[in-house]
């Protein structure tokens, strides 16, 4: 899996891949300090087939996990690097992400923290609609939190 793109003028020779060994350690550095709950090392390695990797030169900077069954997928994991949010790379991973599937995926489904406006802007954002709700779905310092289940119906003009 590759691609490139000028989507940030200050991050050059963009490209995604598909996950490799090599790349678990800053993957979950970065996990680390994006979530709330961290997935373990030995959780991407186990979703490895599933996963790609955002990176610049020889960094990492963001990475999917994505699986499909049937004409499903489902987004489990999508972040970028604190350091370099709020520059399109979420966008263009997301839409990379889209592009790639199988043609007989049909719906791309994942769940997000309700509080979790920056994402939900960005699915939102790439016409991902509200399907669902799962009450005190994820754990919190404070207690718990309700997840939205979201859908985006895959067409032909969301496909590379
Ligand atoms: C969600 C995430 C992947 C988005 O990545 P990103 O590189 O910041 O995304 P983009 O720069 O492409 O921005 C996407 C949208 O979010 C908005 N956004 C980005 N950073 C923001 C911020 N700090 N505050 C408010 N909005 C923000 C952008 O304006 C953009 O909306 P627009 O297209 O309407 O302008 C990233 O914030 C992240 O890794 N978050 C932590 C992990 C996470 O929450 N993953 C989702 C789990 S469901």
């Amino acid at each position: 899996m590759s691609d490139f793109c000028h989507t940030s003028d200050l991050i050059d020779n963009l490209s995604i891949r598909g996950l490799q060994v090599d790349d678990l350690d800053a993957v979950v550095s970065i996990e680390t300090l994006t979530s709330v709950h961290p997935w373990s090392l030995a959780q991407f390695h186990q979703s490895i087939d599933q996963s790609a990797v955002l990176v610049s030169e020889l960094q990492v900077l963001g990475y999917t996990v994505i699986s499909t069954a049937a004409d499903e997928a489902e987004i489990h994991n999508i972040a970028v690097a604190p350091e370099f949010q709020g520059r399109g790379l979420g966008s263009f991973l997301l839409d990379h992400s889209i592009g790639t599937l199988p043609a007989e995926i049909l719906k791309l489904y994942l769940e997000v923290r309700v509080s979790n406006f920056t994402a939900i802007r960005l699915y939102t954002s790439r016409r991902f609609q509200k399907v669902g709700e799962r009450r005190d779905y994820y754990r919190t310092e404070y207690g718990c939190e309700d997840a939205l289940v979201m859908r985006l119906d895959i067409g032909p003009k969301d496909r590379f």
